[in-house]
């Protein structure tokens, strides 16, 4: 759908236009809440930005197969490795639409495959952490999932068209992974103490890393006020904690379960809930490449890279064999 996207013009030429004129036309499609197609002109600045973001985004769907993918094989039933599988498949697919968005503005998928296993790139904080146990598997599926989709609703709304696009079907899709963590959850915990201890111990774990997971503070971040003006960007990352938050307080309520922050309160002239500091000392080190498992992350991925060779190779041969058949085209 990508490579159509490329090769069809919709846009009348606009190549000869002086570009004062290009970035008013630009402008003026973001704030019509238009899109903005690969075959469009772009500012430097746009481009790069929306390369920046996407392949992060890639790169955190792909690594975020691991943490879970490791529960694979000790499910404990029939159902749940099911779904589990289904899951972790997804996640993989996200990766895939998300490389493909970022290729139609022009950058290789190489080298941004390169720069993941180099560890030159960055992918979310919260997938350096250890899945310790099962109500571990429940816990991101409520609350790493639960604050992706927060995170990730708006932006089936950024001005890039193929990013919007792909959003769209990942949300959904998102949206079925939040509910099942959920429901495991809520499984362990009608269960004996011991399943529900487990409950409490994986959501005191994973928490303040979640709160974390959307970014430095607004006064910190350094990209937000340009991706707002670019239309990429829609809710700063302080707006989507609070919501997060004001969203996850009564599930965790319902749930039986009890969210460690002795600050959490309701606060009726806010509106919203009250909470505690988070630790961005230890979110930065962990972003930086010394959180508890960016190591084995990183050298997993290495590792698939470089056993999948073989299958690249094959399927380029393949693809090369058949280049002249006549079906080749369909
Ligand atoms: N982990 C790692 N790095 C992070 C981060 C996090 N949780 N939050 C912010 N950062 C990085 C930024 O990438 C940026 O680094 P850079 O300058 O080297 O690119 C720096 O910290 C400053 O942050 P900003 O707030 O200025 O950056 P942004 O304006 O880009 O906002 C963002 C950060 C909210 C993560 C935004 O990029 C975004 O919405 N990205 C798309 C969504 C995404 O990537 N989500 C990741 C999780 S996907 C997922 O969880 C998979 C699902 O299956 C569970």
């Amino acid at each position: 759908m990508y490579t159509q996207a490329l090769d069809l013009s919709t846009s009348p030429d606009v190549s000869s236009l002086p570009l004062g004129a290009l970035e008013q036309k630009f402008y003026a499609t973001i704030e019509n809440e238009g899109k903005i197609e690969p075959q469009d002109w772009m500012p430097e600045d746009y481009r790069k930005t929306l390369i920046r973001q996407i392949s992060q985004h890639a790169h955190s769907e792909v690594v975020g197969m691991l943490p879970e993918g490791n529960w694979i094989s000790r499910a404990p039933s029939l159902r749940r490795k099911v779904i589990l599988l289904a899951k972790v498949q997804d996640e993989g697919g996200h990766g895939l639409y998300l490389y493909s968005a970022c290729e139609t503005l022009g950058v290789n998928r190489d080298k941004l495959i390169d720069d993941l296993l180099t560890g030159k790139a960055k992918y979310s904080s919260i997938f350096n952490y250890p899945t310790l146990t099962w109500a571990d598997v429940g816990v991101i599926g409520w609350l790493v999932d639960g604050a992706a989709i927060m995170n990730q609703i708006p932006l089936c709304r950024c001005s890039y068209g193929p990013y919007a696009r792909a959003m769209i079907r990942i949300c959904k899709e998102e949206s079925f992974h939040q509910r099942q963590g959920y429901e495991l959850l809520m499984t362990m915990m009608q269960g004996t103490q011991e399943q529900q201890a487990m409950v409490q111990d994986a959501v005191n774990r994973w928490w303040w890393k979640c709160l974390a997971m959307f970014g430095p503070p607004d006064s910190a971040s350094q990209h937000t006020e340009q991706s707002s003006r670019f239309g990429i960007k829609r809710i700063s990352n302080d707006e989507l904690r609070q919501q997060f938050i004001d969203a996850t307080v009564p599930q965790a309520d319902i749930l039986g379960v009890s969210l460690p922050d002795p600050k959490l309160r309701w606060n009726p002239e806010r509106a919203h809930y009250d909470f505690g500091a988070i630790d961005w000392e230890e979110f930065w080190n962990t972003v930086k490449g010394d959180g508890p498992c960016n190591q084995e992350r990183l050298a997993t991925r290495q590792q698939a890279w470089e056993e999948g060779k073989w299958f690249r190779e094959a399927a380029l041969a393949y693809s090369q064999k058949h280049a002249g058949h006549p079906t080749a085209s369909l």
